[in-house]
């Protein structure tokens, strides 16, 4: 598939958009400081923090990290679980995790078998799904320009 340009020019705070790649869809999430610095709670309980065992298919170099995007402030994640390829709620889930305060800053939710990832797209430990969601290949062509593939 050909690459998607996305213009994320006056992006909310909080704000997610979802345009579609290949036949995914893929998420872009404006980041609010706190849900960047909510990243640093969550890394003791999700399996792979780093992004150290997901395949190179998976997470880019440029996302390996904490954060796993190339901005903080924003994720870009195929929007698919990395177990049987069900949607994730793209809505915050509510409620605390295991581990985790109740004010955690919110994550996804798989409705199939109940894995849930962070606001990095990182699973939680022992979840039936073995793998962060995926980030797609992508770069910033401008700081309000993306594209994706
Ligand atoms: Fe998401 Fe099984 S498909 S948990």
């Amino acid at each position: 598939g050909a690459p998607v340009e996305v213009d994320i020019t006056g992006m909310a705070v909080g704000e997610m958009k979802t345009v579609e790649w290949r036949g995914k869809p893929v998420w872009i999430l404006k980041r609010s400081p706190e849900m960047v610095a909510s990243l640093k709670k969550t890394d003791g309980v999700v399996a792979d923090p780093k992004s150290e065992r997901t395949p190179d298919a998976l997470t880019p170099a440029y996302a390996r990290n904490e954060h796993r995007s190339i901005k903080p402030e924003y994720l870009v994640a195929v929007g698919i679980c990395s177990h049987l390829g069900c949607s994730p709620t793209s809505k915050f889930a509510e409620g605390a995790q295991p581990n985790l305060p109740d004010d955690w800053a919110g994550g996804f939710l798989c409705p199939c078998h109940g894995s849930t990832f962070d606001l990095a797209g990182r699973v939680f430990k022992n979840k039936p799904a073995p793998d962060n969601l995926e980030v797609p290949r992508h770069m910033y062509l401008s700081d309000n320009k993306l594209i994706i593939g």
